[in-house]
């Protein structure tokens, strides 16, 4: 199989797994439970899921105890973008080719379902138990922990907190600051992704913390890359608005360095994550060279 048919099938994988853990649309709360299968289900690339699932596979994993994780991840991703979007932080009105949430159900119902996906989240991962014995038991409780954490104030949420201080209305964040926004609002969770997933292999402590390394470094290049595509994409590919930083008046990491600087930091970034896959993965490692694979499409990605 070459990569793009492997994508595919992880990508189909990802959906699926999804698509159990979301709940009918029915009862008293149904517009939000509709508000949050609309985001959901608005498509995505699912980088997240797939990312926990190749590194799972990287370390020998091969039952299900994943699945809740990838359901998870995924869904905490998706209130990110729905609050992410909302007036009070990034006023956008298209997420992956359809108005955003709170343009479709108001912002009290986008609010509700952002909160609705986050508990979902977890009550998701917790099922995990329901399936795991013997070891995987540990295991599923040292990937809540990282979950929960990098989705937290020390890492999304964090990150989320000084990135909308960028904003117009107060002031420009030093070089540091903008690289702990990057490093929490967007490598947080591409880092939960890969640990989850080697933890739940069954990955040890010292090759756990090198997968952090590798989703702190690609992390930072996507970002990179979802800032010059905010300034350089189309709307039609991206399937969200271009030019929303410079409407908010945010400077980025790519206002900061300029764009060719910008783009041999995220080559340098995408290279050094790699070369941490493939160390750990070895030779004739299927999933570690998907990985591997996947990390160096991503930071020249056109969506
Ligand atoms: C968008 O993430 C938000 C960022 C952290 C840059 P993705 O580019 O993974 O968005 P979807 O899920 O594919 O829509
Ligand atoms: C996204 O950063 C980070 C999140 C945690 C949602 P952006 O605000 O740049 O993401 P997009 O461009 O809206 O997807
Ligand atoms: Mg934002
Ligand atoms: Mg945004
Ligand atoms: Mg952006």
């Amino acid at each position: 199989m070459n990569f793009k048919e492997e994508l595919k099938e992880y990508t189909s994988y990802a959906e699926a797994v999804l698509k159990s853990y979301m709940p009918e649309c029915t009862g008293y709360q149904k517009t939000v439970l509709d508000a949050m299968n609309y985001s959901v289900n608005a498509g995505g690339k699912r980088l997240r899921p797939i990312m926990l699932c190749a590194a799972y596979k990287m370390f020998g994993g091969g039952g299900t105890i994943v699945e809740p994780f990838m359901a998870a991840i995924e869904m905490i991703h998706s209130y990110s973008l729905i609050h992410d979007d909302m007036p009070e932080l990034d006023n956008d009105s298209l997420r992956r080719g359809m108005p955003t949430t709170h343009v479709r159900y108001g912002a009290d119902q986008a609010l509700l379902a952002g909160d609705g996906l986050l508990n979902l989240a977890y009550e998701t991962a917790l099922k995990s138990f329901d399936i795991a014995r013997g070891a995987d038991r540990e295991r599923c409780i040292a990937a809540v922990r990282v979950l929960a954490n990098n989705a937290g104030i020390y890492g999304m949420v964090g990150g989320q907190c000084l990135d909308v201080e960028a904003d117009k209305k107060r002031r420009d964040l030093t070089e540091e600051e903008i690289l702990f926004v990057y490093e929490n609002k967007t490598a947080a969770l591409i880092e939960a992704a890969l640990k989850t997933g080697a933890i739940l292999g069954g990955a040890d402590d010292r090759q756990t913390a090198t997968m952090e390394k590798a989703g702190s470094a690609l992390g930072i290049a996507f970002q990179l890359q979802d800032d010059i595509l905010d300034v350089y994409g189309s709307e039609k590919e991206l399937g969200k608005p271009i030019g929303s930083d410079e409407r908010n008046g945010k400077k980025t990491y790519l206002s900061y360095l300029g764009i060719e600087k910008a783009e041999k930091e995220q080559e340098r970034l995408s290279l050094e994550a790699s070369a941490m896959i493939e160390e750990m993965s070895g030779e004739g490692n299927e999933a570690g060279a998907f990985l591997k694979e996947l990390f160096e499409v991503l930071v020249k990605r056109k969506r």
